[in-house]
């Protein structure tokens, strides 16, 4: 049976109080059927990595060294010093706010699977390559750029976050139907490639999902959780979601 997930990705939001307050809350949260995770700004991380509780912790974003001089930057490597298991990887806010490209994505997975942390590699689609119907093969293209040159055994530190861009922080979603169809492709894509792995490995959705849609998101065959941006701020509406499954 594949892994259930529901990642909570807080972005640069919460001064030190709310995220303590929603930390406390989150890390006694317990359910034994789903993974939850949180990824809050990584100025955090070091205050909670010793008491993570029944939440696994994430870094946002990382670089693909393990030490040198590039000022402002996060190493795998310190990650795993603290006890962080997990990290994202090649968020559409980090390819197009901050000139993401896919080279640095396939980058910053090897460097985190060195040092053996758990990587949640985003991929999805603008709302024009959605609309010009090359959105499969746009998908497509970044999977195979972050992943192809891995062994099949790296694969169960592999978790894909499918994002398409128009549902993120929208308000919109994809339809549940639309979800579905790109994680049957996604999944069918890397079990062709890497084999029986590939099958079992969680494929989450994102991108404005909520207590009132989750649900039915979540019962798509393909859909294995979630990457929960605005509604994982507020504990209820994260609880609710973690829920639904
Ligand atoms: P959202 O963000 O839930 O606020 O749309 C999701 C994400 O960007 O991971």
């Amino acid at each position: 049976m594949r892994e259930k997930i529901v990642a909570g990705n807080w972005k640069m939001n919460l001064n030190l109080e709310e995220a303590e307050a929603l930390w406390f809350d989150l890390k006694q949260y317990q359910n034994d059927e789903v993974t939850v995770l949180a990824f809050p700004p990584s100025l955090y991380l070091g205050r909670w990595a010793q008491d993570q509780g029944n939440v696994f912790l994430g870094a946002q974003n990382v670089f693909y060294e393990q030490s040198g001089a590039f000022t402002g930057e996060i190493a795998p490597e310190m990650l795993k010093s603290l006890g962080i298991q997990y990290a994202l990887v090649g968020h559409s806010e980090r390819r197009t706010i901050f000139g993401e490209s896919d080279d640095w994505v396939r980058r910053k997975v090897d460097a985190l699977l060195e040092e053996g942390l758990k990587v949640i590699v985003c991929c999805g689609e603008p709302l024009e390559v959605r609309e010009s119907g090359q959105h499969v093969q746009y998908v497509s293209d970044q999977i195979k750029k972050a992943l192809w040159h891995l062994d099949p055994t790296a694969l169960s530190h592999i978790i894909i976050a499918y994002e398409p861009v128009l549902a993120i922080g929208t308000g919109k979603t994809a339809t549940p139907k639309q979800a579905q169809e790109m994680h049957r492709f996604i999944r069918e894509l890397i079990t062709e490639q890497f084999g029986a792995e590939g099958n079992i490995r969680p494929i989450l959705y994102g991108g404005s999902c909520k207590p009132e849609n989750a649900k039915e998101i979540f019962a798509q065959e393909d859909v294995d959780g979630g990457l929960i941006g605005g509604a994982s701020l507020k504990y209820n509406d994260f609880k609710a979601i973690i829920d639904s499954f």
